[in-house]
């Protein structure tokens, strides 16, 4: 594949808009913008494209010389993992295949307001009138792992869509009891979901969906906001942690949506890395205090209730209907060790071992009124008192309770206010 269209929906009553064509050609694609799009008056990458129809090369690093924008329609970990295995059973070897071979087989399948044609796979996916077992998917996901179920068209036909992330997960229609496949347009009583299939083979992993839950809710007493969550109870012990997502509308319309990762160019392994490029970038985006507000708010409760993969694609920026920035709701938030206990995420240049001093001096830097940081540790810490008593409520193990529990109680003591 070495030319595609760029479409992009959700912007005006012309939907989708042809945003421009992708090329490759010498190890990179080049992108070229339609002059209508130009016309609209917006950037959809303001800090790495410019706004001209002249062809611009993507930088090789860090996204094998694609443009992060469009390197953000492609999913990791999972969704990966398939579209590997389908390249393999079409016969193409992993290195003959190209960026823009992945972007036509996301086609219209992906996350966000880009589509891309013509598609790579014709592939049927299941169709939204039946309903979705997700016992059943978690299991076949597991198998396709695990390489006892190799045909990724027959995971497509009898599951859906898989979707971005590290961990296996589907986009699915939901009406607070019924689940369907969910990448195309739904009945009217249906709205977009994600779901996160917790492993079937995995013991550990049984309960990681109820804690992202506990999370989801924790985080609300913070006052953070995120999309609706729901617990779906499966079989043996299973959860798998539902949220609705914010890039859809009712009827399928699509809102554009670009993670801090794309629109910094950066990849999510960058130890370099800053809260404070989180801030400054929202500053530059919105012009709006509220919203740098609400990444403080999650930066202090991802410190104190050890949530470690703060990592930049997991916290993104959304394009309103009025045509101006603001920031998603809050996603991926969940206990998690990280990689050897480190944020990814750097705050004061520490990734461990954060101190409140440290949160304050960033404060400062950021602008952010003394008075407003430590009301913000103060509601944090305050929200994070719940958390023993939730994840008993939930039934998560009183080994795994203790270990969440202990990390928590200790930041709590570390952060109060005359510490
Ligand atoms: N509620 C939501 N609405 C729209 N997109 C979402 C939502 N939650 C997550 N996403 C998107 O899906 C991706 C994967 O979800 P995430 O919760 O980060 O899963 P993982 O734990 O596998 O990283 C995110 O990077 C984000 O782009
Ligand atoms: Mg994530």
């Amino acid at each position: 594949m070495n030319r595609l269209n760029v479409h992009f929906h959700g912007i005006q009553q012309s939907d989708p808009v042809r945003m421009g064509t992708l090329v490759w050609h010498d190890q990179r694609a080049w992108f070229e913008f339609d002059s209508e799009f130009l016309d609209l008056g917006f950037n959809p990458s303001p800090l790495l494209l410019e706004k001209t129809t002249k062809p611009q090369p993507a930088p090789i690093s860090p996204f094998g010389g694609l443009h992060s924008i469009f390197h953000d329609s492609l999913p990791d970990g999972w969704g990966r993992f398939i579209m590997d295995r389908y390249f393999q059973q079409c016969g193409v070897s992993h290195n003959e295949i190209t960026p823009l071979d992945r972007l036509a087989f996301i086609a219209n399948r992906g996350m966000g307001a880009l589509t891309y044609s013509p598609p790579h796979s014709t592939a049927p996916t299941r169709s939204s009138q039946e309903p979705l077992d997700l016992t059943k998917a978690a299991a076949t996901a597991s198998d396709l792992y695990g390489g006892s179920v190799s045909d990724v068209d027959q995971f497509f036909a009898s599951n859906g869509t898989p979707a971005a992330g590290g961990q296996p997960k589907l986009v699915i229609g939901y009406n607070g009891s019924e689940v369907v496949e969910g990448s195309g347009r739904l009945s009217d009583s249906f709205s977009h979901w994600l779901v996160k299939l917790s492993s079937a083979t995995n013991p550990t992993a049984r309960h990681v969906g109820t804690v992202e839950y506990v999370y989801a809710q924790l985080a609300s007493i913070a006052d953070i906001h995120m999309s609706g969550v729901r617990l779906f109870r499966g079989e043996k012990g299973h959860s798998h942690f539902l949220t609705r997502r914010f890039d859809r509308k009712r009827h399928g319309q699509r809102l554009f949506v670009q993670s801090a990762s794309s629109l910094l160019n950066v990849d999510s392994r960058n130890a370099e890395l800053e809260y404070s490029d989180l801030f400054k970038l929202s500053d530059f985006l919105t012009r709006n205090y509220a919203h740098k507000l609400f990444l403080f708010r999650q930066m202090v409760f991802n410190i104190t209730a050890g949530n470690r993969d703060d990592h930049p694609r997991n916290f993104a920026f959304m394009l309103t209907e009025t045509g101006e920035w603001s920031c998603t709701p809050a996603f991926d938030i969940c206990w998690n060790i990280g990689m050897a206990g480190k944020h990814a995420l750097g705050v004061n240049g520490r990734h461990k071992e954060i101190a409140r001093s440290d949160v304050l001096e960033v404060a400062k830097q950021a602008s952010i009124s003394r008075r407003d940081a430590l009301k913000t540790i103060e509601l944090v810490i305050d929200a994070l008192s719940s958390c023993r008593s939730l994840l008993r409520e939930h039934e998560i193990s009183d080994e795994h309770t203790r270990t969440i529990a202990r990390y928590i109680e200790r930041q709590q003591q570390e952060f109060a206010i005359n510490s």
